[in-house]
């Protein structure tokens, strides 16, 4: 009951004022018990118990891990994490675009900092009754004013490695100015060097602890070919695609289109899924052992499984859990199921990344093989 109006507060109160709420509310406890549905996905050395996972940004300081497994979710990541606490950017900074089912966030990495998040990991891990097989990934970027960005993933990647199943470097956010820089090559193997360094001190490595790039759906395609070599050649183990947008599309809406920010939610999907598409064709044209994590505009079984035709072995969202509640995990691996089984489908790796264009993506979902 709670969980059907704090959707319908956001439309009278705070946006961020809500998402706090629903914290909350997770926190004690009020939200439903939702049996883990097994539909297991190896990336790498890890084994997911379902390909569904909660995107960044929406449990930043670690503070929900056990509640989010509780609801059906395979994995969670954590952040972004920077190494000092930060504010981030004055309020309002979150606005619904309801009649898109939409958001536009310009938050600003705000976040309680490494230390504060290692200590609830740290808590966390130590605890003999979590669910072993929820993993978790940490999203790690700088800190606005500081100094040197790249020692900060250096100093996030150190302190935070031993308690990350993954790690997510973000380069990729449009509310740090310049973030967005370090997606060129030369930018992005210095950053990478210095995860690499943070983790070699902590007697791991980029070859033990898988290691993900989140980029921007709004990079120039023809970046990617020389994203996925400097993968290979960087033992990256994939991409996450896509942070939010900054582009409008004609077809919002909404009032708030002109808010500043990055756009998520169904308008971002066709722009990330062709970004996925491409991905995914580079990955077989250099013949990658990568790994692809789709996010942006995943909203019910159908996009899910688009994503998955187009490549993703892993599947995150934000924008549909603040619309349509925490029972969005379940609902949307039920429904995963029954396309699975109408197309007679027994194992995801036999129709991952098999659609050429977007098109063919839906053109499958919709009506089969
Ligand atoms: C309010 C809000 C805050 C976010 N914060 C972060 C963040 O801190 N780090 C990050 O990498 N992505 C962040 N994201 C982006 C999401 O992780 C995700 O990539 C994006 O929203 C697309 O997924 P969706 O369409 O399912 O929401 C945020 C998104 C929203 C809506």
């Amino acid at each position: 009951m709670i969980w059907k109006n704090i959707p319908k507060l956001s439309n009278f109160v705070d946006p961020e004022f809500a998402h706090n709420l629903a914290i909350l509310f997770l926190k004690l406890g009020v939200y439903p018990k939702i049996k883990n549905e097994n539909l297991p996905v190896k990336v790498k050395n890890l084994l997911f118990n379902n390909p569904i996972g909660l995107a960044a940004g929406f449990d930043k300081n670690a503070l929900i891990i056990k509640e989010i497994s509780d609801l059906g979710f395979g994995f969670s990541e954590i952040g972004t994490v920077t190494p000092l606490p930060q504010y981030g950017n004055r309020k309002p900074r979150i606005f619904r675009l309801k009649e898109d089912k939409a958001i536009i966030n310009r938050n600003g990495f705000n976040n309680e900092g490494m230390i504060k998040i290692k200590e609830r990991l740290k808590k966390y891990k130590n605890n003999v009754t979590r669910n072993k097989s929820f993993l978790i990934g940490i999203n790690i970027g700088p800190n606005k004013n500081s100094l040197d960005r790249i020692e900060d993933y250096k100093l996030l990647a150190y302190e935070l490695g031993s308690y990350a199943d993954y790690i997510t470097i973000n380069v990729s956010s449009p509310n740090t100015v310049g973030l967005r820089r370090l997606q060129s090559i030369k930018f992005l193997k210095h950053v990478i060097n210095s995860v690499n360094d943070g983790l070699l001190q902590n007697n791991c490595n980029l070859l033990k602890k898988p290691v993900f790039i989140k980029i921007s759906p709004d990079i120039e395609t023809n970046l990617m070919s020389n994203i996925i070599k400097l993968c290979i050649n960087e033992n990256i183990s994939g991409l996450i695609i896509s942070n939010t947008t900054i582009n409008r599309p004609r077809t919002l809406k909404s009032d708030k289109k002109k808010e500043i920010g990055g756009l998520s939610g169904s308008p971002l999907f066709s722009k990330s899924t062709e970004l996925l598409i491409e991905a995914n064709r580079m990955k077989k044209k250099f013949k990658a052992n990568i790994f692809l994590i789709a996010t942006g505009g995943v909203l019910d079984g159908f996009s899910a499984y688009v994503k998955i035709l187009s490549g993703a072995h892993l599947i995150q969202l934000y924008t549909s859990l603040a619309y349509k509640g925490p029972i969005i995990s379940k609902s949307i691996l039920n429904e995963l199921k029954t396309y699975l089984v109408r197309d007679n489908i027994k194992n995801l790796d036999k129709i991952r990344g098999i659609a050429n264009s977007f098109e063919e993506a839906i053109l499958i979902a919709k009506k089969g093989f």
